[in-house]
C-alpha cells in the first residue's frame, strides 16, 4: 500500500506495532513461513536449535500447510526445531477433535520430521492440583530450550493472545485460566454447542509471549478488523492482551485486507494528511460522518 513520506510518518504515529498488509491470507501465511523456515535453516548451519512459539485455530493454518510443503519439496528439516505451543482447554483429552495437541499433531507435528518430545503443547489432562507446577514446568523447559525465537499468534475477539483474557497483566505467566464468554461462545461451533466448551483453559502468559525474541501477530477476515484497530492503535491496557506487543521491540502484526479494514490508514486516510481523493474515498468519508 503506497503512501507518501508525509502520510507515512503520520501512519507509524498511529500504528504502534509494526503492520503488514498483503492482498490475501495466503500471501501473508507464505510470508510467515519464509522466516521461520530462514530461521531454522540459519540455525541448523550453525549447529544450533531454533525454538518456535506455536498457536492453533484457523489462522496460522496456511503457515503450517507451506512449512510441510517446504518440508517435503524442499527438504527443510525441522530436526533442530523445539515448539511450545500456546494453550490448550482444560480439561480437554488429546484425542478429542477440539484438543489443540491433535489440532498440531494433524497440520503439523506428524507431517514432519520433529522429534516427537521437542513438540510441546500445554496438557489438559491433569489432575487440577498438579497443574500450578506444570505450568512452572513448562516455564522452565521453555527457558532450557533457550527461550522462544520466534511466537506465532492469532488474536481473539476479545483480543487474547492464547487465552489471555482481558484483565491478563502484562507480567502473567503460564497458569490456569478462566475462559470468557465471548470466547466459548466463539469455540462453541468447534464443541457442538457452547454448554460443552470447557470453561478454563492452560495457556502461556503475557509475559511468556512478550519474552520472545520476535512476535508476529496474524489476523485475517473482516471480523478481526475492530480488535486489530485496537490492539495496534489504541491504549495499551490489560483489557486486550494483544495491545502489550506495542511495548515489544520486535513485535509485527499481518494482515490480509479485511482485517486491516478499520485501521486508519485504510477507513479514513484523510486524518493522516493529504490524500488523492477518488470515488471510494468520498463513499467511505461520508460513511464517516453519517456514522459520527
Ligand atoms: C483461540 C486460541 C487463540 C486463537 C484464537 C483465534 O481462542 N486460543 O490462540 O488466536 O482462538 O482463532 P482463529 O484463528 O480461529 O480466529
Amino acid at each position: 500500500m503506497p503512501f507518501s513520506s508525509l502520510e507515512a510518518a503520520s501512519v507509524s504515529q498511529r500504528e504502534k506495532i509494526p503492520v503488514q498488509v498483503y492482498p490475501h491470507a495466503n500471501d501473508a501465511c507464505r510470508a510467515v513461513a519464509q522466516q521461520i523456515a530462514d530461521c531454522i535453516r540459519e540455525r541448523a548451519v550453525a549447529g544450533k536449535s531454533c525454538v518456535l512459539g506455536l498457536a492453533t485455530g484457523s489462522t496460522p493454518v496456511g503457515v503450517y500447510n507451506e512449512l510441510v510443503r517446504m518440508h517435503q519439496d524442499e527438504k527443510l528439516s525441522f530436526a533442530n526445531v523445539f515448539t511450545f505451543n500456546l494453550d490448550e482447554y482444560f480439561p480437554l483429552q488429546p484425542h478429542e477433535l477440539q484438543s489443540y495437541r491433535r489440532f498440531m499433531r494433524e497440520n503439523l507435528f506428524d507431517l514432519i520430521d520433529i522429534p516427537k518430545e521437542n513438540a510441546l503443547v500445554p496438557d489438559g489432562t491433569l489432575p487440577i492440583e498438579q497443574v500450578a507446577d506444570y505450568c512452572k514446568w513448562y516455564e522452565a523447559e521453555i527457558e532450557k530450550a533457550g527461550g522462544i525465537d520466534i511466537q506465532l499468534l492469532g488474536v481473539g475477539r476479545t483480543g487474547h493472545v492464547g487465552f489471555n483474557e482481558p484483565g491478563s497483566a502484562k507480567a502473567s505467566r503460564t497458569r490456569l485460566i478462566t475462559l470468557d464468554r465471548m470466547t466459548r461462545v466463539d469455540a462453541a461451533s468447534d464443541f457442538f454447542g457452547q454448554e460443552h466448551v470447557p470453561r478454563r483453559a492452560i495457556t502461556m502468559g503475557v509475559g511468556t509471549i512478550l519474552d520472545a525474541r520476535k512476535i508476529i501477530m496474524m489476523a485475517f477476515g473482516e471480523h478481526k478488523a475492530p480488535i486489530i484497530r485496537e490492539a495496534v492503535e489504541g491504549e495499551i491496557n490489560s483489557n486486550i492482551a494483544a495491545s502489550f506487543l506495542q511495548e515489544h521491540p520486535n513485535a509485527e502484526v499481518i494482515l490480509d485486507q479485511a482485517a486491516s479494514a478499520n485501521l486508519t490508514r485504510v477507513e479514513s486516510p484523510w486524518l493522516l494528511g493529504p490524500v488523492t481523493w477518488n470515488e471510494e474515498k468520498v463513499r467511505k468519508a461520508h460513511l464517516a460522518r453519517s456514522l459520527r
